[in-house]
């Protein structure tokens, strides 16, 4: 049986996925402790997970890439049960124009904790933010995970793949790791409450927070890159899932690993909805739940884009007895909810 008790470290707790992956964490019993550097996200986010949890959260403000503050770190955290990765920086165009804070930020931070957590000689589960990006442009669709890594369109991209052969490495020479790194799609939305969500900083680069800075008038119109894609309705297709279901499936995870139910001690899974939508649909979406008609054009296709990705979830919903519940429209209007609270 599981010890919810357990001790789960998440690094980069306070981002995105991070802080709706802490709430969920906290809703079924784990202690956890949050380590986050603030270099793109905001102490506030602690506060909104305490507003949905009702309780306290032990957080640390460190920066991974100091082997000797993560030495620190782990050597007053010696109890700890489990980690999950999530702290990097995930910028896809940022990573172009600054390749070496991509590669030094990314890969040393998990080398640093990947080092600390050997020296404690006990076992360790392990869980890692990777991305569907080490697919590139999919031979087919949907995408399993028997589905071939491509080489990288950018650092970011780069970063996932090198980052998951280096727990592959690890977990081969160390029997103490048991490690499954989660692939995800695209994700999008907010806690229902709320209260924590998708906090972009400066121009949205993704689709969805562009779409509802659109609609509260941040942003004047929104750039659809390119419709002359050979899809259903010209523009690129995407695994849109809500952040929650995303959040839920790290639980999903940690539980196959800290009850032992795993098979080998490094594993991977694809984690979308199963259902591939188009720019257009989403605008759709968003018009619906809104009732705002969104002002876009069509513009220029954007370098690097893929033209169709959605995952096939089957392993995930086998192994992991997981599966995406939230629809693309309850996704969006969790979206626009949190817009319009952050807008005020
Ligand atoms: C989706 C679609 C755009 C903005 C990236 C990373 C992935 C993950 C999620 C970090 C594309 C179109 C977008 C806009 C548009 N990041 N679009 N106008 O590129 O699928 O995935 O973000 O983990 O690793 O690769 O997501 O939201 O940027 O784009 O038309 O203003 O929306 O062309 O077709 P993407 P996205």
């Amino acid at each position: 049986m599981i010890n919810h008790s357990s001790k789960i470290i998440v690094t980069g707790g306070l981002g995105f996925i991070g802080s709706h992956t802490v709430v969920e964490l906290q809703s079924k019993g784990f202690e956890i402790v949050v380590v986050d550097d603030l270099s793109n996200s905001s102490i506030e986010v602690l506060d909104g997970i305490k507003k949905i949890t009702k309780k306290n959260i032990v957080f640390e403000n460190i920066d991974l890439k100091n082997h000797n503050l993560v030495e620190d770190f782990f050597n007053r955290h010696k109890d700890v049960d489990g980690v999950i990765h999530f702290a990097a920086s995930k910028a896809v165009g940022e990573s172009v124009k600054i390749p070496l804070e991509y590669y030094e930020n990314n890969i040393s931070s998990l080398v640093n904790v990947l080092k600390e957590l050997q020296k404690l000689n006990k076992p360790i589960n392990f869980i890692f933010s990777s991305s569907c990006t080490v697919y590139g442009q999919a031979e087919r669709l949907p995408i399993t995970e028997k589905e071939s890594i491509k080489k990288a369109e950018s650092p970011y991209g780069n970063t996932k793949q090198i980052c998951e052969e280096i727990i592959i490495d690890t977990a081969k020479s160390n029997k103490n790791l048991n490690a499954i790194s989660l692939r995800y799609f695209n994700p999008i939305g907010a806690h229902e409450s709320a209260e924590i969500g998708e906090l972009p900083l400066g121009v949205p680069q993704n689709l969805v927070p562009f779409i509802t800075q659109a609609g509260a008038g941040i942003r004047s119109e929104l750039t659809v890159f390119g419709n002359d894609y050979p899809t259903s309705d010209g523009t690129c297709i995407r695994d849109f899932i809500h952040v929650v279901d995303l959040a839920k499936a790290h639980i999903a995870a940690l539980n196959r690993l800290l009850n032992k139910n795993h098979g080998s001690n490094y594993e991977f899974y694809n984690i979308g909805t199963g259902k591939g939508s188009s720019v257009l649909e989403v605008i759709k979406s968003f018009e619906k739940i809104s009732k705002i008609k969104l002002n876009y054009k069509i513009g220029p296709r954007r370098i690097g884009d893929i033209i169709s990705a959605y995952a096939d979830t089957s392993k995930a919903n086998n192994k992991l007895k997981w599966n995406s519940e939230l629809s693309l429209d309850q996704a969006m209007k969790s979206a626009w909810k949190w817009q319009q609270k952050i807008s005020k």
